[in-house]
């Protein structure tokens, strides 16, 4: 292939700004060095993820999008991919020795959303530390919750 110096030089240009655009904030966090890395908490219980660790970086905001979806409009309530899940196994304890809440910085999933100036709503609604069964489930199949629901869904999908 006759290519000349510049359009090599295009090319590699464009190659790497592909690169630079397509790799999500984490992975270009992982590959700085330095100190400005989130810290992930590690998993406290269970030996694996649900899925890849790596999948998971990527895909958890569509994962879990799919799920809550499949529960609210067809009653799908597995344990596979449920938001308890990701909290039971990724609870992380305070100085008290108890599960901290989504309010301390060290939450697991505050981890990477801090850095990555990312907010989410989630646990306006959902518990964000493992709570007694009973708790957690009146907290979230409760009537008002599903209203609540609606009015949000309504909201975010109009
Ligand atoms: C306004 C309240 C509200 C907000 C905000 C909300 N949810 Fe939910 N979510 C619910 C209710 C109610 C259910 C249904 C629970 C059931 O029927 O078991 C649910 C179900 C789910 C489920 C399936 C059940 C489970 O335990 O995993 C997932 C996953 C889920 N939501 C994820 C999310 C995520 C992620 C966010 C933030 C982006 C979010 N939700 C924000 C109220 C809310
Ligand atoms: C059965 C326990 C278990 C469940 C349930 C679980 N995880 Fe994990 N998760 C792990 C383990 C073990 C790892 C491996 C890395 C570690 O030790 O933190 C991991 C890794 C991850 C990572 C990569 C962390 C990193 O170091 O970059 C993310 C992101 C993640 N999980 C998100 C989730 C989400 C979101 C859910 C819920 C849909 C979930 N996990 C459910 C155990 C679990
Ligand atoms: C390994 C890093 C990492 C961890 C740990 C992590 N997230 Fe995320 N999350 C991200 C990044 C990065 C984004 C923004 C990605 C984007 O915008 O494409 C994000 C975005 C989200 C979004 C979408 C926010 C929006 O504005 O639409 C939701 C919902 C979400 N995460 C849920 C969670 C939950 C729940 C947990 C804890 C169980 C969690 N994440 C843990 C990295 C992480």
């Amino acid at each position: 292939m006759g290519t000349n110096p510049v359009t090599r030089m295009l090319l590699v240009i464009a190659v790497l700004m592909a690169a630079l655009t397509l790799e999500p904030v984490v992975s270009q966090a992982q590959e700085a060095t330095g100190s400005f890395l989130p810290v992930v908490p590690k998993a406290t219980g269970g030996e694996s993820c649900v899925r890849e660790p790596e999948f998971m970086r990527k895909n958890h905001i569509s994962l879990l999008q799919h799920k809550r979806d499949l529960t609210v409009y067809d009653g799908d309530r597995t344990e596979d991919l449920s938001l308890k899940g990701c909290i039971a196994c990724h609870a992380v304890s305070g100085t008290d020795g108890t599960p901290v809440t989504v309010a301390d910085p060290n939450h697991f999933c505050r981890a990477c959303h801090d850095y990555a100036a990312v907010s989410v709503d989630c646990f306006q609604c959902h518990a964000s530390r493992p709570e007694p069964l009973d708790n957690a489930s009146r907290s979230t199949s409760g009537h008002a919750a599903y209203t609540q629901l609606s009015d949000y869904l309504k909201e975010v999908l109009q």
